[in-house]
Parts: structure tokens; C-alpha cells; sequence
């Protein structure tokens, strides 16, 4: 997989699943863009993946600052090639009944309707291109229900939806999208779960233990690639066999 002469945006590229995808780009060459609102960790990130990173501090939720970090990136790196729409959030687990309706719209806002944003604006050089590609991050929730979790739910039930949406009408036009979804993946989220709750959920997961994000990063790499330049439309587990499995 050789992507020099690409240029791919990242969001989300702060930390966990889209930094080490990032990095992982850069090292095959790409130029990325990094994506999220902590501007001290995007540094770090710059800094440490060198002149083929730019970070842009950005609130994906908020589509003036998602649109001028987009434009800040063609800026400095060229026409985006490749859109990693990976940024989001959990959104709480409440019981659906007293669930906040401000909560439920904010996730809605920042998982789906941020994707669909970020879509809207980097199609156009790709249509022009006759070549791009759109990797979104979604879910074992994109395929299945969970109590308590009702607005995450939607939302990546919704990036799977647009995925495959955004696939069937680009695919005449040499524009690919397709959608990843992650199991149990460690990072900062998972770091905080208690350990004891840890074992009981790697137990039920048929390889028993957690995904890391160089695992999950991999396959982001490869849909990203042109290695996989007759997929489209496609969902994606990474998960150790658990959406496939009746243990869970
Ligand atoms: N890890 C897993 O097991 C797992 C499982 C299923 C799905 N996922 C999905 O994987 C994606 C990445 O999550 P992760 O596991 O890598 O966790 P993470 O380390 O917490 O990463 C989340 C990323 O999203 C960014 N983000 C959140 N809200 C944002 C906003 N309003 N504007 C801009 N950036 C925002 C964060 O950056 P800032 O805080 O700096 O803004 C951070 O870079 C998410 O879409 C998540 O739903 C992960």
C-alpha cells in the first residue's frame, strides 16, 4: 500500500483509532491531515509524524470550523484524496426514557451530520478528480441495538446508512466509500473501564482479548488504499469475530 501523492484528512486524528491510522498513512507516504479539537495533542501528532502532517483544531460538530479546517487543509496539502470521517462520540447511557433530548441531538450532530458535512465538501475535487476515496468510522452499533444508548445507536446506524448512500451514487463517478467498524478497541475510552468490567467483556469476545488501534488502523489503511479499488459500499469488522458470533 503506497500512498505518496495522496493527501488524506483525518478527523478525529487527535488521538486512539484515527492518530494511529494517521501515522500509519504517513509512513506509506501520504500527506495527512489531522482533524479534532485538542490543539495540543495535534501538535504532538505533527510533531511526531513530521512534514507529511498538518494538525487543524476544529470542533467537527460546529460546520463553519469542520469547512474552514477542510479549506485549511487543501490549503497547505492539495485537494483531499482520501476523508477519514472518524471523530466522535459515546453520548452517555441513559435509560431511553429520561434521556436528554440535547444529548441525543448533539451525538446525532457530531457523529452523523458532521460525516455527512465533511462528505458534502471534499466531494466535489473528488468528482472533478475522477478519484477519491471515504473511509467512515461506524460501530458495532451501526449493525446492532444496545440498551441505554439510544442517540449513539442512531447515529452510527445513520454512518452506515450514508455510507452506503454516498457509495451507490459515487461509485460512476470514481469516487469509493465504505465504513469500518471497530469492536472492542482500546483506547482512552476503554482505558477507563474498570478492569473487572474489562475481563467480562474480553470473555465474551470469541479471540478474548481487545483490539488495538494498529490492528483497526491496518484495515483503515487498506480500504483507504488502492489495493482495494473495487470495494465500495462495504461495512468492515474489526472485532475479534464478535458481531459474527451467538456468544454475545
Ligand atoms: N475504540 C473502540 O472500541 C470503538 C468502538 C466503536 C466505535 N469507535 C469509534 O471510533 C472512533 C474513534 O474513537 P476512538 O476509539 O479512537 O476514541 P478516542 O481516542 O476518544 O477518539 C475520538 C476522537 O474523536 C475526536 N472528537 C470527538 N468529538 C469531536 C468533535 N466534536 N470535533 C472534533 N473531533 C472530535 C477526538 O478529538 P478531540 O477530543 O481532540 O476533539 C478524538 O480524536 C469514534 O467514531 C468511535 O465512535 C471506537
Amino acid at each position: 500500500m503506497d500512498f505518496h501523492g495522496q493527501h488524506i484528512a483525518v478527523t478525529g486524528g487527535s488521538s486512539g483509532i484515527g492518530l494511529v491510522t494517521a501515522q500509519l498513512l504517513a509512513s506509506r507516504g501520504a500527506r495527512v491531515s489531522l482533524i479534532a479539537r485538542r490543539k495540543e495533542l495535534l501538535d504532538e501528532a505533527v510533531a511526531g509524524i513530521g512534514e507529511r502532517a498538518a494538525g487543524f483544531a476544529a470542533d467537527v460538530g460546529e460546520k463553519d470550523q469542520l469547512d474552514a479546517a477542510l479549506d485549511a487543509a487543501a490549503a497547505q496539502f492539495g485537494p483531499i484524496h482520501g476523508l477519514f470521517a472518524n471523530a466522535g462520540l459515546t453520548g452517555g447511557f441513559t435509560p431511553a426514557v429520561a434521556f436528554d433530548p440535547a444529548v441525543f441531538e448533539q451525538t446525532i450532530r457530531v457523529n452523523l451530520i458532521s460525516v455527512f458535512w465533511a462528505i458534502q465538501k471534499v466531494l466535489p475535487a473528488m468528482i472533478e478528480a475522477k478519484n477519491g476515496v471515504i473511509l467512515v468510522t461506524g460501530s458495532m452499533a451501526s449493525k446492532r441495538g444496545m440498551a441505554m444508548n439510544p442517540a449513539y445507536v442512531s447515529s452510527k446506524h445513520g454512518v452506515l446508512g450514508l455510507t452506503r448512500a454516498i457509495a451507490v451514487e459515487m461509485a460512476p463517478l470514481g469516487v469509493r466509500a465504505n465504513c469500518i467498524i471497530p469492536g472492542f478497541i482500546k483506547t482512552e475510552a476503554l482505558d477507563r473501564i474498570p478492569p473487572e468490567q474489562k475481563g467480562k467483556i474480553e470473555q465474551r469476545i470469541p479471540m478474548r482479548h481487545m483490539g488495538i488501534c494498529e490492528e483497526l488502523a491496518e484495515v483503515a489503511a487498506f480500504l483507504l488504499s488502492d489495493a482495494a479499488s473495487h470495494v465500495t459500499g462495504q461495512d468492515w469488522a474489526v472485532d475479534g469475530g464478535v458481531l459474527e458470533s451467538i456468544e454475545v
